[in-house]
């Protein structure tokens, strides 16, 4: 799979990345129901075979648990792989969600992170949320302390605005920035694209796919009771008729490019060379092997305007029905 350079790091990433928040499981409040761990475990090394380098987790995808999955699938061949991780949310025994960027926390955090990894070294560790605003320069200068230990290789950030970077970049280098980036969420296209690109800032496309709505397979009858998309506006009608009727409408455009939906989306995301790769979940080994199809090759201009003419009708139909526009 083709490598894509972050920044000016030395990172180079294949432009997809292996999404491990589902595999985590339902023990928590943003679970996905049901999950196969040997399956979870089979879907990562299927990856690495397909030439995917690196895997995303975070401390709070099923409560440690994605995390021990990582380490279980890449046990013996930690330097091959590219670990990124994340840290601010936190869980008490009840699993009510917390956030913090104390330093102390931060730090504590991490070292939980490397056990359940089995690892020394995090390469990529990011600050999950900044919901903890006033102590994010605290948080972002313990990563840099834990940088010069040895523990972190690159920090980076995550559904961050601008303006919440500007108060960090001073304080060590932001290597990545993690925001969601779909057809359905496009907001990193009015300043944030350029504000990386200004900055020598890799950005690491999350839910490329819109969770699934974009797989043009969806079907919201087969999700789980405890999955957190039932309660997600875009999962919701009237906007999921809406959204799929959207993904049916690109259909003989897909097919122009032999390629199926899923692939196609992803496509999309990376048709932007400010995106470094695209983080794209699964849950069993036959859905990577489909995933990996959405790298290396691009969508033709002509497409991309008719793509473009879709989205905006799509919009304007969820407003006229919702009186708003959910994210
Ligand atoms: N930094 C952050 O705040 C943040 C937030 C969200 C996500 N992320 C990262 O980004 C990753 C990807 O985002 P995401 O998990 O929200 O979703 P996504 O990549 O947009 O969609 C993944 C989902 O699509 C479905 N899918 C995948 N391959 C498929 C196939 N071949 N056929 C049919 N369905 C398929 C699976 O769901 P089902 O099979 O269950 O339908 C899968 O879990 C996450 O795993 C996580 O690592 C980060």
């Amino acid at each position: 799979m083709k490598l894509r350079q972050v920044g000016k790091t030395d990172l180079f990433l294949s432009e997809v990345g292996f999404g491990s928040w589902a595999i985590g499981g339902p023990n928590w409040a943003f679970g996905w129901g049901p999950q196969n761990e040997a399956e979870a475990v089979a879907s990562i090394r299927r990856a690495r075979e397909l030439e995917v380098n690196w895997i995303d987790t975070a401390a709070i995808y099923g409560l440690g648990r994605s995390e021990e999955l990582v380490a279980k699938a890449v046990k013996g061949h930690r330097k091959e792989v590219i670990i990124a991780t994340k840290c601010s949310l936190l869980w008490d025994e009840a699993g009510n969600l917390s956030s913090s960027l104390d330093g102390e926390s931060v730090r504590r955090e991490c070292e939980m992170s490397l056990k359940r990894l089995n690892t020394d070294f995090i390469d990529i560790y990011h600050i999950h949320w900044p919901n903890d605003d006033a102590r994010i320069e605290e948080g972002w200068l313990t990563m840099h302390r834990m940088m010069e230990e040895g523990k972190i290789r690159y920090g980076g950030v995550s559904n961050f605005s601008d303006a919440q970077i500007d108060k960090v970049k001073n304080i060590g280098r932001v290597a990545t920035s993690q925001p969601p980036y779909s057809m359905f969420r496009r907001q990193i296209e009015d300043k944030h694209l350029q504000y990386c690109s200004d900055n020598t800032i890799g950005i690491l496309a999350y839910s490329p796919l819109h969770s699934g709505l974009l797989t043009g397979k969806f079907n919201i009858r087969k999700i789980a009771q405890n999955d957190w998309r039932l309660r997600a506006d875009e999962f919701k009608e009237p906007n999921l008729s809406i959204n799929l009727k959207f993904v049916k409408s690109l259909s003989t455009i897909v097919e122009k490019y032999n390629k199926t939906m899923l692939q196609f989306a992803i496509a999309w995301v990376l048709r932007l060379d400010g995106i470094s790769s695209a983080i794209v979940g699964a849950r069993r080994p036959s859905q990577v092997e489909e995933i990996v199809g959405g790298s290396g090759w691009q969508i033709e201009e002509e497409d991309l305007e008719e793509i473009d003419r879709l989205l905006e009708e799509r919009k304007s139909k969820i407003k006229e029905k919702n009186g708003y526009l959910p994210m």
